[in-house]
Parts: C-alpha cells; sequence; structure tokens
C-alpha cells in the first residue's frame, strides 16, 4: 500500500552538507519525493510540529534548534513509506539505538542533533503533512 510519510532534515543536517546524501538514500531505498523545499521554520510551526514533546524538558532547547537554520522539508512516498524511512533513518540516539548504515548511526552523536525526522505512524504523517505542505493536506 502506497503511503506518504514527512521527512526533515534538521539545521544540522543542513550545515553538515547531507541533502544530497539523504535524498539519495531515499531515492536508493525506491521511494519517491512528492514534495521537497528549503525552509525557515517559524516558531509556531515547530511548536505545532512537535506538539507531543511539549511537556519535555528538552522542548525549549527543541525548538531553538529546529529553528536556528533552514531545514528541509519533504513528502516521501512509497510503499510502507513510513516505516521505510524510519529504517533509513535509525533510532532517535545516534550511538545508543541507531546502527551504522543508517543516517544517524553514520551521521550522528547527540539524540537532539539527530539530522532527520519522519512521521511516526499513519496519523502522525496526516497531520504533519498538512502542517507542513497545507495544499498536500487529505
Ligand atoms: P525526532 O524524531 O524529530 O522527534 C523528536 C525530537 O526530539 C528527536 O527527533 C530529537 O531531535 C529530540 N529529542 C528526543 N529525545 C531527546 C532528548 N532526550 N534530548 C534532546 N532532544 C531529544
Amino acid at each position: 500500500m502506497t503511503e506518504q510519510t514527512l521527512v526533515l532534515i534538521k539545521p544540522d543536517g543542513v550545515q553538515r552538507g547531507v541533502i544530497g546524501e539523504v535524498i539519495s538514500r531515499i531515492e536508493r531505498k525506491g521511494l519517491t519525493l512528492a514534495a521537497l523545499e528549503l525552509r525557515t521554520v517559524p516558531t509556531e510551526i515547530a511548536a505545532e510540529h512537535y506538539a507531543e514533546h511539549a511537556e519535555r524538558p528538552f522542548f525549549g532547547s527543541l525548538l531553538e534548534f529546529i529553528t536556528s537554520g533552514p531545514v528541509v522539508a519533504a513528502v516521501v512516498e512509497g510503499p510502507r513509506a513510513i516505516a521505510a524511512f524510519r529504517q533509513l533513518a535509525g533510532g532517535t540516539d545516534p550511538v545508543e539505538k541507531a546502527t551504522p548504515g543508517t543516517i544517524r548511526g553514520d551521521f550522528g552523536l547527540e539524540t537532539q542533533f539527530n539530522l532527520v525526522h519522519g512521521s511516526d505512524s499513519p496519523e502522525s504523517a496526516a497531520r504533519e503533512i498538512g502542517l507542513w505542505f497545507p495544499a498536500l493536506r487529505s
């Protein structure tokens, strides 16, 4: 079943120069891009995107980080796109959870600066795609 997921290359990924690398991995997996844009993120969008983490101690610094520089926002699609991109990304903690060969496992060191975001469920994907790309809202 074809589905869509919202992918972000966070400010650390953009600054590290891995936009091409991440997009290349998405394409090599067989997934396709339905939307792709370099964006500066308003705090309100970042806060809404990460609303489920609002009570977490790292919420403030997460918002500061996500709004610190441009991000790449993309809608990625294909069969089981949500799980497929999360497999490419690796676990949230780039050292303890992500394995070598994944984006975070290959390029990351710290949980906050973990390079990419991918929606974690069909419900999150619908919400996040609607937030970042209102024209694609389902
Ligand atoms: P992401 O997959 O975008 O979802 C929530 C983000 O919060 C996560 O990636 C990390 O960037 C960040 N995050 C999660 N846990 C922590 C933590 N313990 N400390 C700092 N940042 C975190």
